[in-house]
Formats: structure tokens, C-alpha cells, sequence
């Protein structure tokens, strides 16, 4: 049973204009990163002032506001969220918030040789671990500042504390890493992973690449997977975006999230919160609620943070219109954390 089979009515649930009900939650903890990977962020990036950023305080008080509103599920991104000071007390904190089912992590993995036992031990759930290539050099080149041996030792000590299930995530971009597609798929499945392809979206200005350029379908990806795997789709969900396919003969699932080929917007289950403490109602839409600005005018009034975020519910978007051609979003990725 889970914890939400014991919940007390609430008032005030979260639902949109368009009938959907939101209990997820993404909770960006730093805009910063150890990493510059090539489509997510520009080389020379400015990051937030520290005082700007929302304390832990607040973050813990801006979680257990979307608990008590019906959230269920938290998931912890950034930048790196695991380079957030104190990120380990965050994660005791909201671990112990009642009636909260799942609170999971999105990381790059560089930290996790230090972290990881730390992290279960607070109460995390579940880790999604970025990797968009096994090939060191290529490794190297796409994060501009990553070393995949430490990547390695960061899974080893994921596995070494238990996280059952780790979900790998990598970003496929023609040109660049389509021809790692079935070895990143043989390496999750004999490691006994999952493994989510995503497609790019233009969120930021890059000088990399022209993101029209390196666009791949999840369909094109999942005809290459199909000439060794035999794949049946499945019904079953984490609760994300990401629609799945099981592989004859594993335990692994594979799965596809598909923002510019096939849009899902009409399920959205989730809002994020900025590093800065703007509520961002859609990751391809800029309607948002400053929630910093009410905390900090009237500390300590719960009641006041939980109303407004049920009125900002009312400004969720129905769709994002992501273009390939067009960087309509100007926001790069770390401000948000996908
Ligand atoms: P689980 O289902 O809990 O495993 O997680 P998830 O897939 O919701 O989270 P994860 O951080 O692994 O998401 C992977 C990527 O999917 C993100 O970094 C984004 O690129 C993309 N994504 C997640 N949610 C959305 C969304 O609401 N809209 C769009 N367009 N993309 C999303
Ligand atoms: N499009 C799709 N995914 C992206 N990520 C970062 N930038 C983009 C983008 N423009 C992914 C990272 C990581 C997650 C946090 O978001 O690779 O898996
Ligand atoms: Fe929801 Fe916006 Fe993501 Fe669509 S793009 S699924 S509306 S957050």
C-alpha cells in the first residue's frame, strides 16, 4: 500500500483548466553543474547569485506545501543537484514528509562515488543517472568536463547502496552519438538497468550544434534498437513522460520520451520549481509564479503559499509548440532540470 492510500480529503487539489491533476513535482536545487554538456548549456555560462537561490528552508516549506496540496511524487534536479550544499539534510526532510510516495533524483552521476549510500540512507527512492556515451573520448567531449571512469565508479556505488532499478538517460543526437544507441541499450540491459532515449529540445541558444541538425526520432531509434532486441510495448509507467517497451529475455525496460515527435502534454502530471524559486508551469512555456517573493514577504504563511500555487495551477499552459528551427525558450535546461 502506499502512503497516499492513507490520505485525509484535501480542500484544494491541483488541477489545470484542462481537467489535468498535477502530483508530481520538480525540484530544482542549483542552477549550477559540474558539467557543460554540449546541448543543455552554453560554455560560458552565468550562473545565480547565491542569495538568490531558495534556501533549504524554503525549498523543504515549498515541498511540503505541494505535499499537503496533493503532490505525491518529487523529484530532485538542477543543474547537478547533487553539488547543492546540504543536499543530504534536503533529502531527509522531504523523505519525512507524510503522505509523500517517491522522492527521486535526476543526476549526472559524477558525485555519486561519494554520495550515493549517503543519499539512501537519507530516504531517496530512486536515481535517473544522465549518460549520453560510453565512449571516454566522446564522453569527455560531449560534457566538456566529464571523466567516464568516475561516471563508472558513481554507478558501482549506486549498486553498492542498494538503488534497485537505476534509470539511465540519454539525450540522442544525430551526427553525434545515434551510432551508441545499441550500446548503450546492451550496457543498461547487462547491468540490469533501464534506459530512456530522449529527444533534444530547443531550450537555450548553444553554439555547438543547430539543434535542427541533430534531430532523431524516438521511432528512428527504436527501429535500430529492434534489428537485436525483440521489443513489445508496455502499459507500465513511472509516473513520467516516458512511454516503455520490454525486452525478450530481461528485466530491463527501455523507454522513449518523445517531446518533439510525439507530444504528451494532453497527460502532464507536473510542475517545476526554478532554482530561484519561480513556479514554471510548463518546461516549454514561460507562465510562472514567483513563490520566492511570497516566502520571503510573508515567511512562515503556509496557508498564503499553498492558495497561491492553486491559483497558479490556473495559468498552466495546454501544450508547448517546441520548433527545432526556433529557440522560442531562451531558458537553457539548468534552470529547470527537465
Ligand atoms: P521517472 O518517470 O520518474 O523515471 O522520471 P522522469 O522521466 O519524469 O524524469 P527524468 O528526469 O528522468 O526526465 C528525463 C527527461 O525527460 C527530462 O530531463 C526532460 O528532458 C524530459 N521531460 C521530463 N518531463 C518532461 C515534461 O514535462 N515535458 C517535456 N517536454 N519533457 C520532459
Ligand atoms: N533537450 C533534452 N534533454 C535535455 N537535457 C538537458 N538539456 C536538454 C535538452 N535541450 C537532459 C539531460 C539530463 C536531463 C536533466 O535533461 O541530458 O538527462
Ligand atoms: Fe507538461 Fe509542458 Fe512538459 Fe507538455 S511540455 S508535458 S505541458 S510540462
Amino acid at each position: 500500500m502506499t502512503k497516499s492510500a492513507e490520505l485525509p480529503p484535501l480542500s484544494n487539489t491541483l488541477v489545470d483548466p484542462f481537467g489535468r491533476k498535477v502530483d508530481y513535482l520538480r525540484l530544482s536545487v542549483t542552477d549550477r553543474c559540474n558539467l557543460r554538456c554540449t546541448y543543455c548549456m552554453a560554455e560560458d555560462m552565468t550562473f545565480l547569485p547565491r542569495q538568490q537561490i531558495l534556501s533549504l528552508e524554503e525549498l523543504r516549506d515549498v515541498a511540503s506545501a505541494f505535499v499537503e496540496l496533493g503532490v505525491r511524487k518529487i523529484r530532485l534536479t538542477g543543474g547537478e543537484p547533487l553539488i547543492r550544499r546540504d543536499i543530504i539534510k534536503l533529502v531527509s526532510a522531504i523523505s519525512a514528509l507524510p503522505f509523500l510516495d517517491e522522492v527521486t533524483m535526476t543526476t549526472n552521476g559524477m558525485l555519486l562515488p561519494k554520495m550515493a549510500q549517503p543519499l539512501k540512507d537519507a530516504g531517496m527512492n530512486r536515481l535517473n543517472i544522465s549518460v549520453d556515451s560510453l565512449r571516454p573520448d566522446r564522453f569527455k567531449a560531449l560534457t566538456r568536463l566529464g571523466d567516464l571512469d568516475v561516471w563508472h565508479k558513481g554507478i558501482r556505488a549506486a549498486k553498492t547502496a542498494n538503488f534497485t532499478k537505476l534509470k539511465l538517460n540519454a539525450v540522442i543526437l544525430s551526427g553525434f552519438n545515434d551510432d551508441e544507441v545499441l550500446d548503450l541499450a546492451r550496457y543498461a540491459i547487462d547491468n540490469q538497468m533501464d534506459i530512456t532515449f530522449i529527444e533534444e529540445m530547443p531550450l537555450g541558444e548553444i553554439s555547438s550544434h543547430k539543434r535542427v541538425n541533430t534531430q532523431i526520432t524516438s521511432q528512428a531509434l527504436r527501429d535500430q534498437l529492434e534489428t537485436e532486441f525483440e521489443l513489445t510495448d508496455s502499459v507500465e509507467t513511472t509516473g513520467g513522460p516516458s512511454r516503455y517497451v520490454r525486452v525478450a529475455g530481461s528485466d530491463s525496460k527501455i523507454g522513449f520520451i518523445s517531446p518533439m515527435s510525439n507530444n504528451f502534454c494532453d497527460s502532464c502530471n507536473r510542475v517545476r520549481m526554478t532554482a530561484e524559486g519561480r513556479l514554471l508551469l510548463c518546461l516549454g512555456n514561460e507562465q510562472s509564479m514567483d513563490l520566492r517573493a511570497v516566502m520571503r514577504s510573508h515567511p512562515g504563511d503556509s496557508a498564503l503559499l499553498r492558495s497561491k500555487i492553486v491559483q497558479a495551477l490556473q495559468d498552466k499552459p495546454e501544450r508547448h509548440e517546441f520548433d527545432p528551427n526556433r529557440t522560442d525558450i531562451v531558458r537553457f535546461m539548468n534552470m529547470t532540470g527537465g
